[in-house]
């Protein structure tokens, strides 16, 4: 038993910001951030958060699975950017959608959160312990985002992506997922400080502080290793393989990973250039787009892989 991929859904964030716009708020150029990155534009939220977000792509994902919102019996949500500690953002899309009869929680692996939410679902698809599952990456990252910081503000967007995964018989699913605490540090964002009446700290919000350079040479360094680890596992060839769809953080390190695997850059659909990085949900926003525009074909075996803090790593081979 493996999971199949039913439908797609996709909702970014409301507002188009362009890198002219930000060149207006901090000292950057559309130049260094095309040059740098290979995004152009970025979409962010100025109404729906992370959980109004999902609920969209949620609904447009049952729509192109043709299944009911009751028929699920778990929703998964990757999310950095959880509006509440709890409810959490898995239970408030079950009561947007009306999915009375699911269970709902977030998984929080950054920017792999979608490929190891990806992976928890197919584990419970091959126990046979839910049948329909509704898998979500969804973040509101710019309101994490320290607008006065060049050097990440440029990177990020906002937006929500989901699948619909139904238990099947036979099918293809291999996965890995890695985590290396201790290079938490390159990658954080406080979420709350200990602040209480003992301490005498009032509590403390943070926002985004990365090493970009680190998170670059980690990214091109693990991401093609662990999808060698994937295509061995399954004993399956490069060759076999129809996309990459992977994490879109920056178009040099897909072109990098292209390389370090010897396989040619087509076969990496992006999309960054409109959207930036919305962490857990490029990879789902990327194949809601691919699968809407016919780019896949049924029995194509893909690999999404994706990276980021944490650090978290991981990658997953499916058949679409
Ligand atoms: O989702 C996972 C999380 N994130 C990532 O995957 C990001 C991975 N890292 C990267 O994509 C790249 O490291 C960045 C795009 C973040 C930065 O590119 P870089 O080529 O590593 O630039 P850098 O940090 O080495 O900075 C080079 C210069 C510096 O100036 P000096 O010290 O050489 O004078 C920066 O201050 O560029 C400057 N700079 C900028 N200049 C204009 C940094 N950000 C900007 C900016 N506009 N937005």
């Amino acid at each position: 038993m493996t999971g199949k991929i039913k439908g797609t859904g996709a909702c970014p964030g409301d507002r188009l910001v362009t890198n002219e716009d930000l060149a207006e708020i901090v000292e950057t150029s559309d130049e260094w951030i095309y040059s740098r990155t290979g995004i152009k534009t970025r979409y962010l939220s100025t109404g729906r958060g992370t959980s109004e977000m999902a609920a969209e792509a949620s609904r447009r994902a049952l729509e192109n699975a043709g299944i009911h919102p009751e028929e699920l019996d778990l929703i998964l949500l990757a999310t950095s950017t959880p509006e509440y500690c709890f409810p959490s953002s898995a239970c408030q899309v079950q009561e947007k959608i009306g999915a009375v009869n699911a269970a709902a929680f977030d998984i929080s692996a950054a920017c792999s959160g979608f490929v190891f939410a990806l992976q928890t679902a197919c584990s419970f698809l091959a126990s046979g312990s839910f049948q329909r599952i509704l898998v979500i990456g969804a973040d509101d990252l710019s309101k994490i985002t320290d607008w006065s910081d060049r050097k990440t503000c440029v990177l990020f967007g906002d937006g929500a992506g989901a699948v619909v995964m139904e238990a099947e018989e036979g099918g293809l699913f291999r996965g890995v997922m890695h985590s290396d605490g201790r290079k938490g540090r390159v990658l954080t964002c406080l979420s709350r400080s200990e602040g209480n009446f003992l301490t005498g700290k009032k509590p403390e919000y943070g926002f985004t502080s990365m090493d970009g350079q680190e998170v670059f040479k980690f990214a091109v360094k693990k991401v093609p290793e662990c999808i060698d680890q994937v295509l061995s596992d399954a004993e399956i060839s490069k060759e076999e393989i129809r996309y990459y769809i992977l994490h879109q953080a920056n178009e040099r390190i897909i072109e990098a990973v292209s390389k370090r695997l010897k396989e040619p850059i087509e076969k990496f659909p992006m999309n960054i250039r409109e959207y930036g990085n919305t962490s857990a949900a490029t990879i789902p926003i990327l194949l809601d787009e691919m699968n809407r525009a016919g780019k896949l074909t049924r029995r194509d075996k893909i690999i999404m892989a994706g990276f980021g803090g944490g650090l978290t790593w991981g990658a997953v081979l499916l058949e679409w």
